[in-house]
């Protein structure tokens, strides 16, 4: 497996995408488990599977469809990844990172995230969304960093800032359209761990006390790279389970996280179509 990729290697993918559609997308959306049903909203569409484009991570998961889609929304161009891989599906760091590159390279300069999560904050309810304020890389910490290996300086520095990593202006404008679309909103910080076993409650508490708010297996690699690349970012979490963090608790599993996904897919798709009418 590729763990480093080089431009050239990475231009392979754009030319690839580009030999189906001259679109120039603006803005890139990465679309969660259970949350890729906006991507069928998008108009003009050209739909390349992964699997099509060299050196693309294949997702393997029940929920993740895996397609790049590229068309128009709200009449912005652009381009959705239709599920994403894991870093648990055993695909390296700078796979996961690959596809943000390539849009980045295909000409997005906004990107919008979407994940499903799990919520630590005690507030929080199954089917409510999120506004990534911030987030924890905690597998950063023990070392898996997509940014890991030589630096592709023709993206950005060797070492990039993550400091308002999610674009203050854009949450401001995603505030306003959930406020106006009287869709119940959270703002709070993710945490990113690498699964896929789910957390243990010794885990939900530490999590709770290190200050995240949801818990979830991917967003962070991308955000990292795409704020490398200079990209403006916004993400949501979606909500699908409650985290209690006691013994007797039972676990969280995968089925929930899809069923609660048809909650979320409205209220997500009214913010980011909101979103991008006013960008
Ligand atoms: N933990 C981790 N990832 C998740 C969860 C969870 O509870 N729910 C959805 N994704």
């Amino acid at each position: 497996m590729d763990e480093f990729f080089t431009l050239d290697e990475l231009k392979e993918a754009v030319a690839e995408v580009r030999q189906h559609t001259d679109l120039v997308p603006e803005v890139g959306l990465i679309l969660g488990s259970g949350l890729s049903a906006l991507a069928k909203s998008v108009e003009g569409t050209v739909e390349l599977p992964f699997n099509a484009i060299p050196h693309f991570p294949v997702s393997t998961v029940e929920g993740h469809r895996g397609h790049l889609v590229l068309g128009t929304l709200e009449n912005k161009p652009v381009i959705v990844m239709q599920g994403r891989a894991h870093y648990y599906e055993g695909y390296s760091m700078a796979q996961i990172g690959l596809p943000v590159r390539v849009m980045a390279l295909l000409g997005v300069r906004t990107l919008i995230v979407t994940n499903a999560a799990g919520g630590l904050n005690m507030t929080y309810r199954p089917g409510e969304i999120m506004i990534i304020r911030d987030h924890i890389n905690l597998i950063g910490m023990a070392g898996l960093n997509p940014l890991r290996g030589p630096n592709l300086s023709e993206f950005g520095p060797r070492f990039p800032g993550m400091n308002n990593a999610y674009d203050p202006a854009l949450r401001q404008l995603a505030k306003e359209v959930a406020v106006e679309a009287q869709i119940v909103y959270q703002q709070g910080v993710y945490i990113c761990l690498a699964g896929p076993s789910f957390e243990s409650p010794a885990d939900v508490r530490f999590l709770r006390i290190i200050g995240a708010d949801a818990v979830g297996m991917s967003t962070v690699p991308e955000v990292i790279t795409a704020r490398h690349s200079g990209l403006r970012v916004l993400g949501f979490s979606g909500i699908t389970n409650t985290l209690i963090g006691e013994e007797g608790a039972p676990p969280p599993n995968h089925e929930e996280v899809l069923e609660a996904g048809k909650t979320l897919v409205p209220r997500l798709e009214t913010i980011i179509r909101g979103v991008l009418r006013r960008l």
